[in-house]
């Protein structure tokens, strides 16, 4: 009833921003992304039936908003596999969290291996994946090595919405540099922001629409190996996606000055002959592919 799991970040190079089913965590929408080495969670799992609640810490404190996430999917977890306990958690990430560094995809990946460890459980790799996204729509995709797909699927339990691999990891020569722009914690979640977008932004349903042609586009480049056209369909889905974001009514502007900064700097690498170009998540930080 306890085990150790370790899972990696990863960063969406066609990106997942809007839901099919708040409830199940269904995406509208598919996704592709890359697992990235040296950003990873390392979660901590023990069922206890002398507990009354689970008790959670992430990097040794406790943190009001991932105890609230993590319960709700241990409670999940529960009905699910019927178990009867409750559990520790103790989550440590080797990297800045909920700053838009993909936190919650390697945490909710580990918590889910952690599960299946502690519980016995040996799910198959589909399944696994679609119990990661249960936690976070992007944990499903750090289940899997290099280049993953997520599929929205279209069935009404959500089952068929899971990840597999697009291409092994060095399909391509790519390498991220994450710049930090700001170690703050984001002012709105992902799920918030999404439904936010969902709701009020006039681009919305075209940028879903913009998601369809650029996996298409995603796939191509990547059997292709081509990282000129990687690189550029990534950083039009990302600017397409905040897009989006700014449209919505009040606006959801996760950027910063530093983030313009960098987004400057790496158009400047371009014009000299650098092959770089940019991606950003719900947060300030901006990778650089
Ligand atoms: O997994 P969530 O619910 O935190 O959503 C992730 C959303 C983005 O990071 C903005 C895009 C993505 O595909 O990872």
């Amino acid at each position: 009833m306890h085990a150790t799991a370790i899972a990696p970040a990863n960063i969406a190079l066609v990106k997942y921003w809007g839901k099919r089913d708040r409830a199940l965590n269904l995406p509208a929408a598919g996704s592709i992304s890359v697992t990235l080495g040296g950003l990873e969670t390392r979660t901590s799992l023990r069922f206890d039936d002398d507990l009354e609640e689970d008790r959670v810490t992430l990097n040794g404190a406790m943190d009001a908003g991932t105890t609230v996430r993590v319960r709700r999917f241990l409670q999940f977890v529960r009905e699910r596999f019927d178990v009867a306990f409750h559990a520790h958690v103790e989550t440590e990430n080797s990297f800045p969290t909920g700053a838009g560094l993909a936190s919650s995809a390697s945490g909710f990946a580990a918590l889910a291996l952690a599960v299946d460890k502690a519980l016995g459980l040996d799910l198959p790799p589909a399944a696994l994946s679609a119990l990661a996204r249960h936690g976070s729509g992007s944990a499903a995709r750090s289940l899997v090595d290099g280049f993953a797909e997520m599929h929205p699927g279209t069935r009404e339990d959500g089952e068929d919405a899971y990840a597999t691999q697009l291409a092994a990891p060095d399909a391509l020569p790519l390498s991220v540099v994450a710049a930090i722009t700001t170690t703050a914690p984001k002012t709105m979640s992902s799920s918030e922001g999404m439904e936010h977008c969902r709701k009020t932004s006039p681009y919305h349903a075209a940028w879903i629409g913009q998601v369809a042609i650029d996996l298409e586009a995603m796939r191509t480049a990547i059997a292709a190996a081509d990282l000129g056209a990687v690189g550029e369909i990534a950083e039009h889905n990302a600017m397409c996606m905040h897009a989006d974001m700014l449209a919505a009514r009040p606006p959801v502007r996760y950027w910063n000055a530093g983030t313009v900064t960098v987004l400057d700097h790496v158009a400047e690498l371009r014009t000299s002959g650098t092959d770089a170009w940019c991606t950003i998540d719900a947060g300030p930080q901006v990778k650089v592919l």
